[in-house]
């Protein structure tokens, strides 16, 4: 694996994390085993089924050559990887050919919709679909989530009226369960392009499934690398064949990256730093540090434990969250994704005077970096750096891989299951319930 786990600041002493070798072990083989459930996403990068692969890529240039942009309805795991991804390595500098350094990318425009129910944001993305040749791409594990099967009806309803319903069918790719759900059957009735979501994968494991590959596909991002990533960063955490022999193998070294951020992770908690805040200097990386916010909040956030995940953007938020960094109520620890090579470059003028005059932008960001881990070892921030050493679709694919496989471990640590979410099914019967309310007030029948 190629990205680099910098504890040294961490302010945990290395015996401490040692000592968590065994537990960490033994969660680590749970999820190898197999035998765990929504553990699918831990083989998938070397077990990838190459058929499947090879339609999400015909559809994804089935939608290149029909649309210049796609609309991606979901919500929380089913469109947040495929975003993050998205926002990282899809750059408008790069499409124009104004990065040289960064391959050309042809992909479409990607918009995301069902992610809320605002009428002001769906208005918006309906103007974009009657101005632009528009496919929609639904997707939903469970096929009922209230957020996009709304922005899908409506949508789906504007792409008739521009295209009629036989084209609008055409247009129209869903990624839901394999059997059942209200979203299943309507794309086997009505014909839609389907793949299905992997049972034994939750919806935030989701992104190297079809949940993830199709959008980033047609946003022109190679699927390919991004899945050799994520191989090569699960490759440390098992062997699926010896000497003709199926051997588990899982973090043998106990020293593994994600093993040790696991530890040092679960160890700080114990400690009250009860708040991960993710921080990073590309701006790109926001959707990236959402991503991690749900990964790690929807996965350890119950039976009152769990760390609170935050994120930052830097140098923006220096200039408001850094007093509370600097001076504030010690609750947290920071996880810094530095990018070594961020790729396209300025060298900032003379006229900036010394000492910015003639050095480069990302020169600057780093001295940034440099400047504020100086300032927060001052007053004892534990830190733990992370670096990535390009933003490209192979070294994405490590970096989900790495997290998630971290997420899992810590979640076994913390004694919890990392793969469900019953807390969030408490919102959902509420607003049912207004729902219903509102409804007979205005005199309608109750379901
Ligand atoms: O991680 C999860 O399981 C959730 O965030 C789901 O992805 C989210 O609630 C959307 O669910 P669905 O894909 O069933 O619409």
């Amino acid at each position: 694996m190629n990205l680099a786990i910098d504890l040294s600041k961490v302010r945990i002493k290395e015996a401490e994390i040692d000592a968590l070798a065994p537990r960490a072990e033994e969660a680590c083989l749970a999820l190898c085993s197999g035998n765990t459930e929504f553990t699918g996403w831990v083989r998938l990068p070397q077990e990838y089924d190459h058929e499947e692969l090879a339609t999400v890529l015909a559809a994804a240039e089935e939608i290149k050559k029909k649309c210049s942009l796609l609309i991606v309805i979901g919500i929380g795991g089913s469109y947040l990887g495929a975003r993050a991804v998205i926002e990282a390595l899809q750059s408008q500098t790069i499409l124009d050919g104004n990065c040289p350094d960064k391959a050309e990318n042809r992909g479409v425009r990607i918009l995301f919709a069902g992610n809320n129910i605002s009428g002001i944001y769906h208005m918006e993305i309906l103007h974009a679909l009657m101005r632009e040749e528009t496919c929609l791409c639904v997707i939903s594990k469970s096929g009922m989530t209230t957020e996009p099967l709304i922005a899908f009806t409506v949508l789906k309803d504007a792409l008739i009226r521009k295209y009629g319903e036989k084209e609008a069918k055409k247009r129209i790719y869903a990624i839901t369960d394999r059997q059942k759900g209200v979203l299943r059957e309507e794309a086997d009735r009505e014909g839609y392009t389907v793949f299905a979501v992997p049972e034994d994968i939750g919806g935030r494991y989701s992104v190297l499934t079809p949940v993830g590959l199709l959008p980033i596909a047609a946003a022109g991002i190679d699927v390919k690398e991004l899945l050799a990533g994520a191989k090569e960063a699960g490759a440390a955490f098992w062997v699926s064949e010896e000497a003709g022999h199926r051997k588990e193998f899982c973090g043998g070294d106990e020293k593994t990256a994600a093993y040790r951020y696991a530890a040092a992770r679960y160890l700080l908690e114990k400690k009250g730093k009860t708040v991960e805040i993710f921080e990073y200097y590309e701006p790109r990386l926001a959707y990236f540090a959402e991503w991690l916010k749900q990964l790690f909040g929807e996965s350890e956030g119950k039976e009152g434990k769990g760390l609170f995940p935050a994120s930052l953007s830097f140098s923006a938020d220096l200039h408001s969250m850094g007093q509370f960094l600097q001076e504030g109520r010690q609750i947290f620890f920071e996880t810094i994704l530095y990018v070594k090579k961020p790729g396209c470059d300025i060298i900032i003028p003379e006229s900036a005077g010394i000492p910015l005059a003639g050095k480069s932008m990302n020169q600057v960001n780093e001295a940034a970096m440099i400047g504020v881990i100086a300032a927060h070892e001052k007053v004892g921030i534990p830190m733990i750096k992370i670096e990535i050493p390009e933003l490209t679709p192979y070294y994405f694919g490590q970096m989900i891989y790495f997290f998630e496989m971290t997420c899992a471990v810590t979640g076994g640590l913390m004694g919890i299951n990392p793969f469900n979410q019953p807390g969030v099914e408490s919102y959902k019967a509420e607003m049912q319930k207004e729902l219903q309310r509102q409804t007979v007030a205005l005199g309608g029948a109750e379901v």
